[in-house]
């Protein structure tokens, strides 16, 4: 199968990209100037050289394709530079859709995120209007909503490295995120936290299971975290069992969230926060849909978190990291 994949350079992309090659499937990615080295060096993977602004560039990724997968994401927005939501999740979706139906792709394979029926942000919103878009199309479609993903972030951004790095390695306790006036539940928000190879794993299933089409499936891992205990595995893994935590009150951190969105250094957004207290649970079990299992959030599985493995990890391509 030919396969024109959008987003193939970022940190799912890495994973889907080995786990598509392994299946032996011919690859086209969009390449932004500057990411090429990102492409890991395998035989079958031709890269098409631009933005997805550039319709020509996605005419060319998906000419001749069985399917297209879009991958495109942000969790933050830089508008000086044109990087929103709404371009890159909604816009730049829609114009994938519409260039690969024109280009007479069967399947389509989109990204989308779990709990953004809340359409609480603008991540959100956008999220679903690309939904909305892939269903309206006559293309045959498979929409993936995943929890939050983790595993090595080969020098990319991921969920723990980055909670490592921001919360635990700072010198300030860990914030425990409560609303209201009291903190009785500190922390006690639940996610679902999904291995990175098994959310590749359930796009190239998808893509040979015909069952899977017209379906929007759900993507958590095996068991329910709250943030508190999310916040002391990935200390644990980090060698810092003992990290201290204090109850944070989002109705003063919200404000400031909201003020300092704009800069790269300040560990979450506004958006983030809301999106994170409202929870990020599966109502349902894609990967059994799939006939699949996810591995669980684990020691085992946040081995990459150790201080001596965290280096290694953070390199572009390396593949030794699972
Ligand atoms: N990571 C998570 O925990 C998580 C959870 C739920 C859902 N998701 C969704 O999963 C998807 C992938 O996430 P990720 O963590 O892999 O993100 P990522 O590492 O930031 O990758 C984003 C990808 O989009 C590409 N991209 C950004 N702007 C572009 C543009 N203007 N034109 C062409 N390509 C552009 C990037 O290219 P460059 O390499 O050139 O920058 C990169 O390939 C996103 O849709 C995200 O919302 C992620």
């Amino acid at each position: 199968m030919k396969i024109g994949i959008i987003g193939g350079t970022g940190f799912v992309g890495s994973y889907l990209i080995d786990r598509l090659s392994a299946d032996g499937q011919a690859l086209r990615v969009l390449t932004r100037p500057g990411s090429e080295h990102k492409l890991p060096e395998i035989s079958g993977i031709e890269a098409v050289p631009g933005d997805v602004s550039d319709e020509a560039a996605l005419q060319s990724c998906f000419d001749g394709c069985d399917a297209a997968i879009y991958l495109i994401g942000i969790l933050r927005e830089e508008p000086g530079r044109g990087i929103t939501f709404d371009a890159l999740q909604r816009r730049g979706a829609e114009r994938a859709i519409a260039v690969a139906e024109a280009a007479g792709v069967k399947r389509f394979l989109l990204m989308s995120a779990n709990g953004i029926d809340a359409g609480a942000t603008p991540y959100q919103t956008t999220k679903l209007a690309a939904e909305e878009a892939l269903k309206a199309s006559g293309l045959d479609w498979t929409i993936f909503r995943p929890s939050v993903i983790f595993g090595p972030p080969r020098g990319r951004m991921e969920f723990c490295t980055q909670l490592k790095a921001e919360l635990i390695d700072s010198p300030v306790p860990a914030p425990l995120f409560y609303t209201g006036l009291l903190p009785t539940n500190a922390g006690g928000f639940e996610l679902g936290p999904v291995h990175v190879e098994d959310v590749a794993a359930a796009f190239a299933t998808a893509l040979s299971l015909p069952e899977s089409s017209g379906q929007t499936l759900e993507l958590c891992g095996p068991d329910t975290w709250t943030w508190k205990e999310i916040l002391r595995a990935i200390a644990t893994a980090a060698g810092k069992p003992k990290k201290p935590m204090l109850p944070a009150p989002v109705m003063f951190i919200g404000p400031v969230a909201g003020v300092l969105d704009r800069f790269s250094w300040f560990p979450v957004t506004r958006d983030q926060l809301t999106m994170l207290l409202s929870g990020n649970t599966c109502a349902d079990d894609g990967f059994a849909r799939l006939g699949l299992a996810s591995r669980p959030f684990a020691p085992e599985t946040l081995a990459y978190l150790a201080p001596e493995q965290a280096a290694a990890t953070a390199r572009f391509g390396d593949r030794n990291d699972g």
